[in-house]
């Protein structure tokens, strides 16, 4: 089964889908360098484009529509500062519908954060430590019709079926070290002025990373309070799930921060695909 992936950043989310068997035929990215850290990340042509601009025949001249799963991280600036009251242009989001509506393919897996997909229906949480991932970042996707069953989670909870779930698959195994802590200074001033600072044990699932995070996550050891030292881009892609010498990344430690803060976990991203497997199971896969 092809995929065309809207929107694809430098192919996390595509990536992920070829590990689980699928082609990825193109992508479509606004941010040239972005779109050159895809084509290098995955096995497909990335296209530098403004999304807005494309019609159904530009996706179809790579895929035709039944044999098509459009993929897709929908950009999400106007939520993701946790302003819930702010007036959110949905302009980017709804042009993206539209334009996989006119194309009609045979399935989607379009990604958005929760609060982006208000007002539309058929909207699937998935959590990346659930499904093996080291954050607990949690996203929508539209088109999944049931999420990924919970491969991690809360120890403590068993499952419908009965088995235990396993032990949480925490950042620190993404780290160096197992006592490591994890401050996260991107909870507004009030906790900083209350000396109160969220902070993560090692085996707890990390935060949500963002674009902001190379400031904003302090890391410490507990044994060993000399080490204590600001996340850096390393940390990010492996608490994404990448090996950061093997993935190719923008030039600047700014520019790879923001990618990896708007890239979905490779796990999340894996989770989704095999979910889809089971939705379509008449999907004609390539070995992964
Ligand atoms: C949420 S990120 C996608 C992350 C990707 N799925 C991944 O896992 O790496 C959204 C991407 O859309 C790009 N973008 C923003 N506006 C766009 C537009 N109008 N057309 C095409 N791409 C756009 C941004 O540069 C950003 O890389």
């Amino acid at each position: 089964m092809n995929v065309l992936d809207l929107c694809g950043g430098i192919g996390v989310l595509g990536r992920a889908f070829e590990l689980e068997g699928f082609d990825v035929m193109a992508a479509w990215e606004l941010d040239d360098k972005r779109a050159s850290c895809y084509e290098q990340n995955t096995d497909a042509t990335c296209n530098v484009a403004d999304v807005t601009d494309l019609d159904a025949a530009d996706l179809a001249a790579y895929s035709p529509p039944n044999q098509t799963v459009v993929i897709g991280g929908i950009p999400c600036q106007t939520y993701s500062q946790a302003n819930n009251n702010a007036e959110h242009d949905t302009s980017l989001r709804d042009a993206v519908l539209d334009l996989v509506d006119a194309y009609d393919p045979a399935a989607t897996a379009l990604e958005n954060v929760m609060l982006g997909w208000q007002g539309i229906d058929n909207v699937t949480k998935v959590r990346d430590c659930d499904v093996g991932g080291y954050t607990i970042r949690e996203r929508g996707f539209k088109g999944l019709h049931n999420p990924p069953p919970r491969t991690h989670g809360d120890p403590g909870q068993a499952r419908l079926d009965g088995q235990r779930l396993e032990p949480i698959n925490g950042w620190a195994e993404a780290l160096p070290g197992d006592e490591n802590l994890m401050a996260d200074f991107q909870q507004q001033a009030a906790y900083r002025d209350r000396n109160r600072l969220p902070v993560l044990p090692g085996h707890e699932p990390g935060y949500t990373l963002t674009s902001k995070s190379v400031n904003g996550f302090l890391l410490w050891d507990e044994a060993n309070r000399s080490s204590i030292r600001w996340l850096d881009t390393d940390d990010m892609a492996r608490l994404h799930g990448m090996d950061p010498d093997k993935w190719t990344f923008p030039e600047t430690k700014t520019a790879t921060a923001a990618a990896i803060g708007d890239s979905v976990p490779l796990a999340m991203g894996r989770a989704v695909a095999r979910q889809l497997r089971r939705q379509i199971p008449t999907l004609e896969l390539t070995d992964g």
